[in-house]
């Protein structure tokens, strides 16, 4: 082997994430907000604080030109490349993955490269229902959907839009299709729908889901996010233990997992809390990503990023690349600063990232 992904901080790559698109049918209040009543919500937190949201002022936002973003001969050939790299785990995200057309079939190329152990979707699960057949087929057995409301008009308005029975249908087909594990994230927001918090934990249990709270990051197009917006995973974890029987589940075979896992005693299903902001788990980050028009980032907070698109559109052979990918990793920044005096929001907002 050439080498392999190893950062000047001794961490080693294995989980490259793929974004197909910086598109998405959704507006949720954390990555793309757009209603009036998300502005509104915002609004009020900030004057709260006696401040006015944003103080950089929102992140203007044009989709990319279709030909700004990698084809999926590009897009394999890089996780081709990262594979034989060492990377053992794959997932497809975008913006939304599904709004891209023929995703099955890059689904289907990265199914089929050796050495590929894990290969799942991140969706909001919206058109979901409808490409599952072709999903599976395809390849695919593992999928995590965005939900943070179980509530219709929560729902509605942490996302912009009135989807989810659309989700809770997505999310019956691939458990009845055996897709497994099926994940649901949960982005927390304080004042939002952290009241549903055990509503959403008990839906794990019922239908024997892992449900994931993720700590709210800076990641907004809005730049409207605020610490008092965050509710820490240790405060998430005390309410749910309140409620619940919980067993922590044995994680320590996999440094790497960002979630806090915790089984259902005598229950089916498990929550996860994922806790970015008030416990960074930056030490033990494996991750890379690719974002739709081909560069690689290090790190979702980011500033500089790194573009593959004129070496593959150069006629870079494959050693080129990979030995462009050793070098970007080399120079992976040791963690997030968020909370810091030197924090800065990077321009990108999660959509175009890849979660
Ligand atoms: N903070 C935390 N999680 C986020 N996601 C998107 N934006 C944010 C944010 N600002 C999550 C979504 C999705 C995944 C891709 O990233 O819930 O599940
Ligand atoms: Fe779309 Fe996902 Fe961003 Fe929501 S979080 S707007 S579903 S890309």
């Amino acid at each position: 082997m050439l080498s392999e992904l190893r950062d000047s901080h001794g961490r080693v790559m294995r989980d490259l994430r793929v974004s197909v698109t910086d598109r998405c049918n959704f507006r949720c209040l954390y990555c793309l907000p757009e209603t009036e009543e998300a502005a509104n919500f915002y609004r009020t937190r900030w004057e709260g604080l006696g401040k006015l949201p944003g103080p950089a002022g929102p992140i203007a936002y044009e989709w990319k030109p279709k030909v700004e973003l990698l084809t999926y001969e590009e897009i394999v050939r890089v996780s081709r490349i990262a594979v034989e790299l060492g990377v053992t785990k794959l997932r497809v995200t975008g913006g939304e993955p599904l709004l891209r057309q023929g995703v099955e079939k890059l689904v289907g190329s990265l199914a089929g490269l050796a050495g590929v152990e894990d290969l799942a979707m991140t969706t909001n699960g919206f058109l979901f229902a409808r490409k599952a057949e072709a999903l599976r087929a395809a390849g695919l057995r593992r999928v995590s959907f965005s939900m943070d409301s179980l509530d219709r008009e929560n729902f509605r308005r942490m996302t912009g839009r009135d989807g989810l029975a659309e989700v809770l249908e997505g999310i019956r087909i691939a458990q009845e299709m055996g897709f497994s594990p099926v994940k649901v994230n949960a982005v927390v927001i304080r004042g939002m729908n952290d009241h549903e918090l055990e509503t959403l934990a008990e839906f794990a249990m019922e239908r024997g889901l892992s449900l994931r709270f993720i700590e709210f990051m800076p990641l907004d197009s809005s730049r409207a996010w605020q610490r008092d917006l965050v509710v820490p995973g240790r405060e998430i974890l005390e309410r749910l233990k309140a409620r619940f029987g919980l067993e922590a589940v044995d994680q320590s075979g996999q440094p790497s997992e960002t979630a806090r896992r915790w089984r259902f005693a005598g229950g089916r299903g498990e929550i996860g809390v994922i806790a970015p902001v008030s416990e960074p788990f930056c030490g033990h980050c494996n991750r890379l990503r690719l974002t739709a028009d081909g560069k690689i980032r290090t790190c979702l907070f980011s500033i500089g990023e790194h573009d593959l698109r004129p070496l593959l559109r150069g006629g870079a052979t494959d050693d080129e690349l990979a030995w462009r990918l050793v070098e970007i990793v080399r120079g992976k920044e040791a963690g997030h600063r968020i909370g810091k005096p030197d924090f800065v929001q990077p321009a990108r907002t999660m959509s175009c990232i890849g979660g």
